[in-house]
């Protein structure tokens, strides 16, 4: 009944347009009939593709310690809302959601950001009292983070400590056992070097310079499905090394460090709430149905899109459904020295 009604409604706009010779208006209406006679009709399916385990629907409603990171952004940044127009792929804020639940971080606690590039996320560690040092290859990415740094301190009134050294994180040079903990967004993926596979070097460095007992957070991008992918040079898919891991490429070459053990590894993985839609539909549409422009428009919702549309994942669904997954997001914890394996035990 109400369809008919509004169908009415539609009929007398019509013809309204037709008398006052409004084509554009006439051109409008025909549109919308079309999409209307063309819509695929509703099937129920018989099991959801994907149904929302609780534990996600609470995520959306409450986004735990990363509320506070996204108010910090909003505090310093404004309308701004960089890491959204810095990642349209709707994956970072699900990584540093992730980073901020395993890390827990503490005042007072040193922290190693590698390939911290100028994102934010380093200053709001900083914010709350830890002691950053951000490694990164390229000294340039200074220059950006500096004068978000001096806005964010002049924004809050607080000192941050960020100590930024353009350094390769594959080799670093700070002492053994000298930091609390360690994140790496996004970045060793583009980690290569000439003395053997950049992403193991890392980890390694990572390992050594971590304290017993410290924890490290590694997000790397999935293959969707498709196998390991390396590019030392970069290529059509994108322009700079890189590598896509698959769970085995995740295996051998970040989570088998004999002095590292995995605490999570989960996955951000395209998702739809609504089982009458394809998984990979809401991205597809975000990505090639609206303009630049027009996510900018869209930018304050990401994080709650991210949570909606990339969630977080378990390890056993996302390996279930490869082709969903975009990132893998890792958290690993140096292991505590054997008790009586002290350098005055050597040898017995
Ligand atoms: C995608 S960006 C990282 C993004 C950032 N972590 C964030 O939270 O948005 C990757 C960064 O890794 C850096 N990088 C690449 N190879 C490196 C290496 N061997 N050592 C240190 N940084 C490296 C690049 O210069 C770049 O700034």
């Amino acid at each position: 009944m109400k369809r008919e009604s509004s169908w009415g409604q539609r009929l007398g706009k019509a013809g309204d347009y037709f008398r006052d010779g409004d084509l554009t208006g006439l051109a409008k209406e025909a549109r919308r009939f079309w999409a209307w006679k063309r819509r695929e009709p509703f099937v129920p399916q018989e099991k959801p593709v994907v149904s929302f385990a609780p534990q996600e629907r609470k995520q959306v409603q409450d986004l735990g310690p990363f509320d506070g990171f996204l108010r910090f952004q909003q505090g310093a940044f404004g309308e701004n809302h960089l890491i959204a127009q810095y990642d349209p792929y709707l994956i970072r804020y699900g990584e540093y959601r992730f980073t901020l639940e395993m890390l827990s971080p503490q005042p007072g606690e040193t922290i190693l950001d590698t390939g911290c590039e100028s994102n934010i996320f380093i200053l709001y560690l900083a914010y709350l009292g830890c002691n950053m040092i951000g490694v990164d290859l390229n000294p340039q990415v200074w220059d950006l983070l500096r004068e978000r740094k001096e806005r964010v301190e002049a924004e809050t009134g607080r000192d941050l400590q960020v100590d930024f050294q353009a350094q390769d994180a594959t080799q670093l040079s700070l002492e053994p056992e000298s930091v609390d903990k360690v994140i790496a967004i996004s970045s060793v993926e583009h980690m290569f070097s000439d003395r053997g596979p950049g992403d193991r070097l890392a980890v390694a460095a990572m390992a050594r310079v971590l304290r017993p007992g410290g924890l490290a957070v590694l997000t790397l991008p999935m293959s969707n499905g498709g196998p390991f992918h390396e590019s030392p040079h970069g290529d059509a898919g994108f322009g700079a090394p890189y590598r896509l891991y698959t769970p085995e490429a995740l295996e051998e070459r970040i989570l088998s460090h004999p002095e590292l053990e995995t605490v999570s590894l989960r996955y951000l993985a395209q998702t739809t709430p609504d089982p009458c839609y394809e998984d990979l539909g809401f991205f597809r549409f975000w990505m090639e149905s609206l303009t630049e422009k027009e996510r900018a428009k869209w930018a304050w919702a990401v994080p709650i899109l991210t949570a909606v549309f990339n969630p977080i994942v378990s390890r056993e669904e996302g390996e279930k459904r490869l082709e969903t997954v975009n990132t893998a997001l890792i958290c690993l914890c140096k292991k505590e020295k054997p008790a009586g394996r002290g350098p005055d035990h050597a040898g017995k």
